[in-house]
Formats: C-alpha cells, structure tokens, sequence
C-alpha cells in the first residue's frame, strides 16, 4: 500500500510571508510542499512563478510539489526545475502525448519527477493511460483551478476510485494526489477511494493551529488504514 503523504498547499498561506508558510509544511512534518503556479490563462487568477520557487528553495529540502496551472508548460519548465522544483505535474488538458512525452524527457533529463493533473469535469485521456508508468503522481483535481478555500466537489469520487484502481492493476506505484477542499471531514471518502497524497490549503493554513493541523490530517488519514 503506498505511503500516506501530507501536502500543504502555501497558495492558502500568508502571500506576504511564503517563507512562513514553508517553515509550517517543514514544523508539521509535511512530506512535500505544494505550489500552485497559475498563469492567469488556464485558470482565473496569476500566483507565483519559478522566481519564488527559487528564493522558497533554500528553506527547506521538502520536495517541491510543483502544480503547474499554466496554458505553455514547455516556455517554462526548464525555469522550474532550475529553480528547484522536484516534481512538476502538468494538465491533461493543455497536452497531447507527444507534448508530453517532450516534458517528460527534459524532466527526466533532470532527474526530477513528472505528475498529470486533470480537472473535475476532465477524464483521464487515452494517451494518459498508455503512459501511467511515466506518471509518478496522478492529481484528482476536486474543485476547479484558481483558488484555495473552495469546497471539495464530492461528484468526483467515483472518478477518484477509478483510476486508482488502474493505478493498482497496472501496478505502476503511481502516487494518487487529491487536490482541492481536503478537510479532516472529507479525508475519509478520499483515503477509502485510494487518495493517498492529500493536498491541503485551508485544510492546513485556515486552521487555528495550521502544526497541529498537519499531523491531525495524517492521523486521521492513518487510522483509516487500520484493520477495523
Ligand atoms: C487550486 C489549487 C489547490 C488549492 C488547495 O487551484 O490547485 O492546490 O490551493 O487549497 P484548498 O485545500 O484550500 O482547496
Ligand atoms: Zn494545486
């Protein structure tokens, strides 16, 4: 069973202190942490760039899980992986197989890790499938691309249980990352459909005590791994 991994999305951080939202994913033993770069283009609303990737760099060695909500991958995934992203997840929705295949190899290149996104509404497409072995992480997107604090969209459960079940009978040790609305309410319907890396915005830094919060989704997430 692959391992449950904690994911603080800093997008719902303090924008005028990122350094203090890493230093809460490195305080709350996060396992990687989550950066949603949106281009203004592929969803409605501009975040960061590969400039604050690399002055978050130095802060920690937490892998940084690059979300890249961007229409021109290819214009800029070289200035993320030098600014030191370790993994650099891609949508579906702005590729073919072979634009794919094209980010893969200069990814690999760097020895870094390549994930695919799909929105809500999105389902895995054919040429994704064919290459689920290239994939390190598949991210369930259950709310639309913009902004943290949306609520999870349940309607993509099902969804969620599907592929995780052709990651499993494909046996490609793909990661299973849900991304949008995770809260301790909902991380149940996630983990029992086979989410495994749950990203956290609000879920971590709305809380009162975004630390604690950390551990508490992990707990909550492990607990429903034990034998009843
Ligand atoms: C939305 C982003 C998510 C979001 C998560 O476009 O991809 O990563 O910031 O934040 P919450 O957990 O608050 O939905
Ligand atoms: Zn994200």
């Amino acid at each position: 069973m692959k391992e449950i991994r904690i994911a603080p999305s800093i997008l719902a951080g303090d924008m005028g202190n990122l350094e203090k939202a890493v230093e809460i994913s490195v305080e709350g033993g996060a396992d990687q942490v989550h950066l949603d770069v949106i281009d203004g283009h592929f969803a409605p609303n501009i975040t960061f760039g590969p400039g604050t990737v690399k002055a978050l760099r130095p802060f920690t060695d937490l892998k940084f899980d690059t979300h890249l909500m961007i229409e021109r991958p290819e214009t800029y995934v070289a200035k993320f992986l030098d600014a030191g992203s370790d993994l650099l997840t891609f949508h579906a929705e702005v590729l073919r197989g072979s634009s794919f295949d094209e980010l893969y190899r200069v990814v690999k290149a760097k020895g870094k890790e390549v994930g695919l996104a799909i929105k809500p509404q999105t389902q895995l497409p054919k040429w994704a499938e064919e290459r689920l072995d290239k994939i390190s992480t598949l991210v369930v997107m259950t709310v639309n691309p913009g902004f943290s604090g949306q609520k999870m969209d349940m309607s993509v459960m099902p969804k969620l249980r599907k592929l995780s079940g052709l990651v499993e009978q494909r046996g490609t040790g793909t990661d299973v990352e849900v991304d949008g609305g995770v809260e301790p309410e909902n991380v149940r319907e996630v983990v029992k459909r086979g989410g495994n890396v749950l990203v956290a915005g609000a879920g971590v830094y709305g809380k009162k005590d975004p630390v604690k919060a950390i551990s508490e989704l992990r707990e909550m997430a492990l607990k429903l791994r034990e034998p009843s």
